[in-house]
């Protein structure tokens, strides 16, 4: 299942957000991708208030991960500075377990990952602009039918 969909601005993504935060489940798995400051940290901030987390959530870039534990953790990663994954990181750990993971920049651990995914792209289309691609596979197409709708 693919979707497109134009977000206007910050509101917007979060009540996107929002909407995603309410669909998870343990071991969901998904992916963002979108140039530096397209949005994906601050579209992982309100997926996680939405998920009922009151954590302060930014960028994991020089952690590469960050834990939030709740009923369901949320396991934030930030894959930029990998190219695949090192020994120093059990990602593979989080990625098959059971709570939640969000990963952005995917695409550098991509053999890692599951077939079954949800992937969003967010391209800058204007200042406050934003064009999401969303591609859901397997459990994950009825989702993105029904979070585009
Ligand atoms: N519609 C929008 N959705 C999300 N962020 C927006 C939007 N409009 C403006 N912004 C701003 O764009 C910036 C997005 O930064 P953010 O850190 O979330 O990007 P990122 O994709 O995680 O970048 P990086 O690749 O560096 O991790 C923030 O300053 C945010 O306020
Ligand atoms: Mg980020």
């Amino acid at each position: 299942m693919y979707k497109e969909m134009i977000i206007e601005n910050i509101e917007e993504m979060k009540n996107f957000a929002t909407l995603v935060s309410k669909e998870v489940f343990p071991g969901f798995i998904l992916c963002l991708e979108g140039d530096l400051g397209a949005g994906k940290t601050t579209f992982t901030k309100y997926m996680g208030k939405g998920m009922g987390f009151t954590d302060n959530i930014n960028s994991p870039t020089f952690t590469i991960m960050k834990i939030y534990e709740g009923d369901l953790d949320l396991n934030h990663m930030d894959v930029y500075r990998l190219n695949g994954i090192g020994s120093d990181y059990d990602l593979e750990e989080y990625i098959y377990g059971e709570g939640v993971c969000v990963i952005e920049w995917y695409k550098n651990i991509i053999n890692s990952l599951p077939e079954e995914k949800m992937v969003i792209e967010i391209e800058i289309i204007g200042e406050t602009r934003r064009l999401l691609k969303i591609e859901g596979t397997g459990k994950y197409e009825e989702i993105v039918k029904k979070i585009s709708n």
